[in-house]
Parts: C-alpha cells; sequence; structure tokens
C-alpha cells in the first residue's frame, strides 16, 4: 500500500476563519477528513501533520525517507522563502508534489517565487481545499 506524507505549513490551521475570502471556510481538520476519505476510496494511506515552524517541517521532511512512498506540501508562506526546506526535499529523495489553496501566480509578486516549486514533481494550486484530494490523485498517479 502506498503511503502519503501531507504536510501544511504555518497559519494553515486556521484554514476556516484565516481570509476566507482567499483560502475559503474549510477547516484543516475538513480537509484532512477529505484527504482521509480519498485514501480509503484510492486504497492508499495518508498521514496529514501541519506545523508552524520551519524546522519541524523540515525534520518531518527527513522522516518521510523510508517510511513515505511520497509528499505533498503545502509550505504556506514558507514556500517563497524557505531554501532550507527546499534542501530538505532534494536530500530525502521522496517524490514531492507543491500544494497551494490559492493560485500564487495571480496574487503579489513575492508569492511567484516558489523554492519548493524547483525541487518538486508537479504543482496543484488555485483549487481551494478540493486541491488536497486532487493532490492525491495526482501522487498516486505519478507513483504508478
Ligand atoms: C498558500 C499560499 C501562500 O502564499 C501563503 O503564504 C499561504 C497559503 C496557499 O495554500 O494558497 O500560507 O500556500
Amino acid at each position: 500500500m502506498k503511503r502519503i506524507l501531507i504536510l501544511n505549513g504555518p497559519n494553515l490551521n486556521l484554514l476556516g476563519t484565516r481570509q476566507p475570502e482567499v483560502y475559503g471556510t474549510t477547516t484543516l481538520a475538513d480537509i484532512e477528513q477529505m484527504c482521509a476519505d480519498k485514501a480509503v476510496a484510492m486504497g492508499i494511506s495518508v498521514e496529514c501533520r501541519q506545523s508552524n515552524h520551519e524546522g519541524v517541517l523540515i525534520d518531518w521532511i527527513h522522516e518521510a525517507r523510508g517510511a513515505f512512498d511520497g509528499i505533498i506540501i503545502n509550505a504556506g508562506a514558507y514556500t517563497h522563502t524557505s531554501i532550507a526546506i527546499m534542501d530538505a526535499v532534494s536530500s530525502v529523495e521522496v517524490p514531492t508534489l507543491e500544494l497551494h489553496l490559492s493560485d500564487i501566480h495571480t496574487r503579489e509578486e513575492f508569492r511567484h517565487i516558489s523554492y519548493v516549486g524547483r525541487v518538486a514533481f508537479d504543482a496543484i494550486m488555485g483549487h481551494g481545499a478540493d486541491g488536497y484530494p486532487m493532490a492525491i490523485e495526482r501522487m498516486v498517479q505519478h507513483l504508478g
């Protein structure tokens, strides 16, 4: 059975009430339930984790080596700043998919740079909460 680690970065614990005009009203708990349902439907296992701390996300990426077949990461604002998260993904050589609720390329210019995108095999963005099950499908397709 394929094992997928889904990582959510800073401020995503506030989904539901955080800028609903940008991110929607679905909570992180709802999204985690959507991911669990999708995993059952696809016959795979998923584990969802969220942290507001860069180093914790890096430790989890390291842990993924040998324990998970793929990583789906919404690194939040660290997407645009964290060379350390980019290096962690490169170091562990676990296929990684970039995910965002909003379309970062149609927002402020500072969001157009994605360090995660440099090391991810693909990106899903602009689909709100629905992007999570879409990302699981894309990952399963990629893993073959
Ligand atoms: C985000 C987009 C980022 O630019 C932002 O900092 C976030 C959320 C998204 O899911 O759309 O925290 O990753």
